[in-house]
């Protein structure tokens, strides 16, 4: 059986401009070096199967090209990474349309939580969440993804893409 990608979800990516290690939440943009939109793809059979089994499920999102991420976008073009707003579309159709204030932790607080974890380095990319709308995405499918500042119809970060299905490799056991 073919993997099944069923989880697209567009988010914004922090690129770390500084190392840090215990970052405190009030001096966070300090290391933000820039921003850029990745789409997190996620083969959902291969997740649920893992899942059951109570195994680890990173092979899920592992797989080549399952993180595309746009270009680097300066940090000075996004003042305030809470007032970002975000859109997917699969196939021309509108499936994810959020802003980042609606996010459950903002970037200063995933910044303080993983640096309390792991020592963030320069150029790394931390993922920060997606709006709602996830959905499916099929062979052949045109992906195109956006992030832009409300009331602007400039595009700072855009992502098009065609779904494929690899020849070869892996084969998803039920
Ligand atoms: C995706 O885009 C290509 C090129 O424009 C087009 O030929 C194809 O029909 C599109 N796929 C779908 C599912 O709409």
């Amino acid at each position: 059986m073919k993997v099944i990608v069923n989880l697209t979800l567009v988010e914004l990516a922090v690129v770390m401009g500084k190392q840090g290690r215990d970052i405190d939440k009030k001096h966070a943009d300090e290391y933000v070096g820039g921003y850029a939109l990745a789409i997190d793809m996620t083969a959902r059979n291969v997740q649920d199967k893992a899942k059951k089994q109570g195994l680890p499920w990173s092979a899920a999102k592992g797989f080549d090209t399952f993180t595309p991420i746009s270009d680097f976008v300066p940090k000075k073009l996004i003042q305030d990474s809470s007032d970002v707003e975000l859109w997917l579309k699969v196939n021309d159709q509108l499936k994810q349309n959020g802003n980042t204030q609606d996010m459950i932790f903002n970037v200063p607080t995933l910044l303080a939580h993983v640096s309390s974890i792991m020592t963030l380095e320069v150029g790394d990319v931390l993922l920060t969440g997606t709006p709602k709308g996830v959905g499916q995405v099929k062979p052949g499918d045109n992906i195109t993804a956006g992030l832009q500042l409300p009331g602007s119809s400039n595009i700072l970060a855009q992502l098009k893409l065609q779904a494929k299905q690899r020849q070869g490799g892996f084969v998803f056991d039920e």
